[in-house]
């Protein structure tokens, strides 16, 4: 007889594409192997504090490979609050284990990003059997090498870059494209590159407008009259970079602050170009996950079930090279992973002759 294992899941954080292919990887996987039932908890964490969930069926996890967001709904229920008791006077981790307890949990599978894993490991180190899968656009969870989510933003915002060409060479102006990323730039980076972009900039380098509008120029003087800026929603200029974190972000905050608007003002006041700034935001999140995501999802889900059936917990799934293996969740959770200034990607784009704005 197969053993029987009770799994909670949960996705948490931004939604991105692939979470529902990860959540039939796990669940699919799960049922093959041992006697699986699963409770799916609401909205992340929140559904976890205040116990809202459903005891889900096999037939609900059919035919959502190809489904974007997430059939289990998330919250960003940000780490720094889950330690403090509100104005609610919940005991945020009390009620988490309680809820764990009551549903006579054998281990919660937790997807999401950066801040999910604090939580992940938070729960962990309280006693909790927990298993974290790295989610998110922003490819910034350390110790993966992709996370999923990841390369079908690069394809969005690739196409969006493809797309403003079109525009950009017809009408001889400068296009300046904002990516996602606050704090890590590697879709920038990666849609950059694959659309064909003269400028990347990205929050880990700091930019000089200057030496984007001598870009602009110096394509003039070669007879391009266009040129096409891959901006990070979180790049900073020189300037900028040397401020305190919270005081950028509160002067951002108190402008209304827009990457794209910001450089493109900038450069069609100092060249005298028509610049335009183009956001395609949540695009970039949305919609049905590319078949490199649809495969790393199935086998971070699949490696999760393997896990709960050998009894391994307080661990995070991740790719490393071509071999899907898992970390501890107490040496990746809160760990970030910014592009680091030598990596290859960045060698690349500058051996291609593309500005970086330094
Ligand atoms: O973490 C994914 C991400 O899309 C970031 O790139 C972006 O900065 C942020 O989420 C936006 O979050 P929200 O959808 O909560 O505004």
């Amino acid at each position: 007889m197969k053993e029987k294992k009770r799994i909670g899941i949960l996705t948490s954080g931004g939604d991105c594409p692939g979470l529902n292919a990860a959540i039939r990887g796990v669940t699919r996987a799960a049922y093959e192997m041992f006697d699986a039932e699963i409770i799916g908890i609401h909205d992340g964490y929140r559904g976890l504090i205040e116990g809202d969930y459903s005891v889900m069926t096999r037939e609900q996890f059919s035919g959502i490979l190809t489904l974007g967001g997430t059939i289990l709904g998330t919250a960003r229920t940000p780490f720094r609050n889950m330690l403090k008791v509100g104005e609610d006077n919940v005991d945020k981790v009390a009620a988490m284990k309680k809820t764990y307890k009551d549903l006579r949990l054998d281990c919660l599978v937790t997807l999401g990003g950066n801040g999910t894993h604090k939580t992940a490991n938070l729960l962990s180190k309280e006693g909790l059997n927990v298993i974290g899968l790295p989610k998110t656009i922003d490819n910034d969870i350390y110790g993966t090498d992709f996370t999923f989510g990841f390369h079908t933003a690069v394809d969005i915002a690739t196409e969006v870059i493809d797309r403003i060409h079109t525009t950009a060479a017809s009408h001889g102006r400068t296009m300046v494209v904002e990516i996602m990323g606050n704090k890590a730039g590697w879709l920038t980076l990666y849609a950059g590159v694959a659309g064909g972009a003269d400028v990347i900039l990205l929050p880990e380098i700091p930019y000089e407008i200057e030496r984007v509008a001598r870009v602009i120029e110096k394509r003039a003087e070669n007879s391009k009259g266009f040129t096409i800026v891959a901006v990070a929603e979180g790049a900073m200029n020189t300037e900028e970079a040397k401020m305190r974190k919270k005081e950028r972000e509160q002067k951002r905050a108190a402008e209304h602050y827009s990457a794209s608007a910001d450089v493109a003002r900038k450069l069609s006041d100092m060249v005298g170009v028509e610049a335009r700034a183009v956001v395609p935001g949540h695009i970039q999140r949305g919609g049905s996950p590319s078949a490199y995501d649809r495969v790393l999802s199935t086998q971070f889900g699949a490696h999760a079930a393997e896990l709960i059936r050998k009894g391994i917990y307080g661990v995070t799934v991740a790719l490393k090279g071509n071999t899907i293996t898992h970390n501890a969740l107490k040496d990746i959770a809160g760990v970030p992973k910014p592009v680091p200034l030598d990596d290859q990607m960045v060698t690349t784009a500058r051996m291609m002759g593309i500005s970086l704005g330094d």
